[in-house]
C-alpha cells in the first residue's frame, strides 16, 4: 500500500501532493517512546490480513475508534499501575464514569453511590440514569452499617465510592466496602482519581472497576481531559466493545500527552504529598484557620490500604471567622497558587467549593453535609514548599484585613 518515489512520479500532481510520504512499509526501528499514531484508520498489506485483524481485535488495529497503539500504550500504562489485567481509555473521567455504570446498570437497577461523590458524578446518577429507569440512591460510605444495610434491602447492580471524597477528603474503608459488595452481589466501582495508583490499588483490596478522571494526577500538567476504566480482561473486553458503539473514545494525542505524563506521576506524588502533609500541619497551628481536613490528620488511614501511609496531595481548610467575601478576598490574594477548577496538576490549585463544585446546592444543604462557607480547597503542586506556605499565609492575612 505504500508507493514508492518512482511509481507516484509518473502521476499527476494532485495525486502526488496527496499519497506522497504516506503509508511507507513498516520500518524495522523501534521509537524509545510511543509515537503519536495520529491516524483515524490503519492500512494493510493484503485484504486477507485486514480480514484477520477484523476477527481479532488483538491481531491489529483498523480503525482508531476500535483501538489505537498509542490509545494502547496509555492503557497497557494504567493496567500495569493498577495491578489490573485490562484498563480502557475514555475521552474524560465523566465518560469513564458514564461507560461503567451502563455496562453494569439496566433500567430496574439500583446504584448506590457515596454522598459526597463528585457533582457530576451525582447529577448523571440522579438525572441522567433515573431516565433509563435506573435508581441512584446516595449513603454516607463512612457509615458501614448502614451500607451494608442499604446493600442487603436494595440489592443494587453497582457500588460506586471515591478513594478520597471530594472536598472534605473523607477516606472509603475499601476492603470493608468491597466485602459489602461482593455479599450483595454488587459490582464494586472505585473512583481513583484523588489517591492515584501511586497512593492506593483498589483492584487489589476488592474493586472490580477502578476509574480515574487522567485529566487530574495522571496527565498533571493541566493540559489534556480523559479518563480510565482499570480492570479485568472480561470486562476490559466488554466496555472496549460498549465504547465502539457509543463513540467515547480517546483521542491518540490526548492519550500520548497522559502517557508523557504517567512517566513522572510517582516523583511528582511523592513530592506533593510530602508538601501537603507539610501544610497540612502547618495549618493546623495557624491562627487564621478554623479547621483542616487531610486524609490520616484526625483519625488514622484503613489499615493497608495506603502503600507508605501517604495521605495524598490534596489538603481542605476552614479560614476562620470567614464568608464568602473573606474567601474571595483570600482568592483574590494569591499570587502564586492558582485559583481554578481542577486539581492534581503541577501547579498549586485552589477552590472554592462553595462557588464552584457545590454551588448548586443551598447553604443548609451543604452545611449538611459538612461543607462551611469558610471552606477552601487545595491541590498541592510541586513548587518549593515554603514558597506555597508564604503564599497562603499573606493572603490569609489579606482576607482578614478587610474592613468589617
Ligand atoms: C473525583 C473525580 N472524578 C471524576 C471527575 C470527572 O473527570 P473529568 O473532568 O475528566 O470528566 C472529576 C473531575 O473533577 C473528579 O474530581
Amino acid at each position: 500500500m505504500g508507493h514508492d518515489r518512482g511509481t507516484l512520479a509518473s502521476l499527476g500532481a494532485d495525486t502526488r501532493a496527496v499519497h506522497a510520504g504516506e503509508r511507507a512499509e513498516p520500518n524495522p526501528v523501534i521509537p524509545t517512546t510511543t509515537p503519536i499514531y495520529q491516524t483515524s484508520s490503519f492500512s494493510y498489506r493484503s485484504t486477507d490480513e485486514l480480514d484477520r485483524v477484523f476477527d481479532d481485535n488483538s491481531a491489529g488495529y483498523v480503525y482508531t475508534r476500535y483501538g489505537n497503539p498509542t490509545i494502547r500504550a496509555l492503557e497497557q500504562a494504567v493496567a500495569t499501575l493498577e495491578g489490573t489485567e485490562d484498563a480502557v481509555a475514555f475521552p474524560s473521567g465523566m465518560a469513564a464514569i458514564a461507560a461503567a455504570l451502563m455496562a453494569i446498570a439496566s433500567g430496574g437497577d439500583t446504584v448506590l453511590a457515596s454522598q459526597d461523590v463528585y457533582g457530576a458524578t451525582f447529577a448523571l446518577i440522579q438525572n441522567e440514569l433515573r431516565r433509563f429507569g435506573v435508581t441512584g440512591q446516595f449513603v454516607n460510605v463512612l457509615d458501614l452499617a448502614d451500607l451494608e444495610r442499604t446493600a442487603r434491602e436494595r440489592k443494587p447492580a453497582a457500588i460506586l465510592v471515591e478513594t478520597i471524597s471530594n472536598p472534605l477528603l473523607r477516606v472509603a474503608d475499601i476492603p470493608a466496602i468491597a466485602t459489602i459488595a461482593r455479599n450483595a452481589g454488587a459490582t464494586l466501582i472505585v473512583d481513583n482519581t484523588f489517591a492515584t495508583p501511586v497512593l492506593v490499588n483498589p483492584a487489589a483490596l476488592g474493586a472490580d472497576l477502578v476509574i480515574h478522571s487522567t485529566t487530574k494526577y495522571l496527565g498533571g500538567h493541566g493540559d489534556v481531559t480523559g479518563g480510565v476504566i482499570a480492570t479485568n480482561a472480561n470486562a476490559g473486553r466488554r466496555l472496549r466493545e460498549q465504547a465502539k458503539l457509543n463513540g467515547a473514545v480517546a483521542g491518540p494525542f490526548d492519550a500520548w500527552l497522559t502517557l508523557r505524563g504517567i512517566k513522572t506521576l510517582p516523583l511528582r506524588m511523592r513530592h506533593q504529598c510530602a508538601s501537603a502533609a507539610t501544610i497540612a500541619d502547618w495549618l493546623a497551628r495557624h491562627g487564621l484557620i478554623e479547621r483542616v481536613y487531610y486524609p490520616g490528620m484526625s483519625a488514622p488511614l484503613p489499615e493497608g490500604q495506603f502503600h507508605d501511609g501517604r495521605g495524598g496531595a490534596m489538603v481542605s481548610f476552614e479560614i476562620r471567622d470567614a464568608g464568602r467575601e473573606e474567601v474571595f478576598a483570600f482568592l483574590d490574594a494569591l499570587q502564586l497558587c492558582v485559583p481554578a477548577t481542577t486539581l492534581g496538576d503541577v501547579y498549586s490549585l485552589v477552590l472554592y467549593p462553595a462557588m464552584s463544585s457545590h454551588r448548586a446546592l443551598t447553604p443548609e444543604q451543604r452545611a449538611s453535609i459538612g461543607i462551611s462557607e469558610s471552606l477552601v480547597r487545595l491541590s498541592v503542586g510541586i513548587e518549593n514548599v515554603e514558597d506555597i506556605m508564604n503564599d497562603l499565609d499573606q493572603a490569609l492575612e489579606a482576607c482578614h484585613r478587610i474592613p468589617a
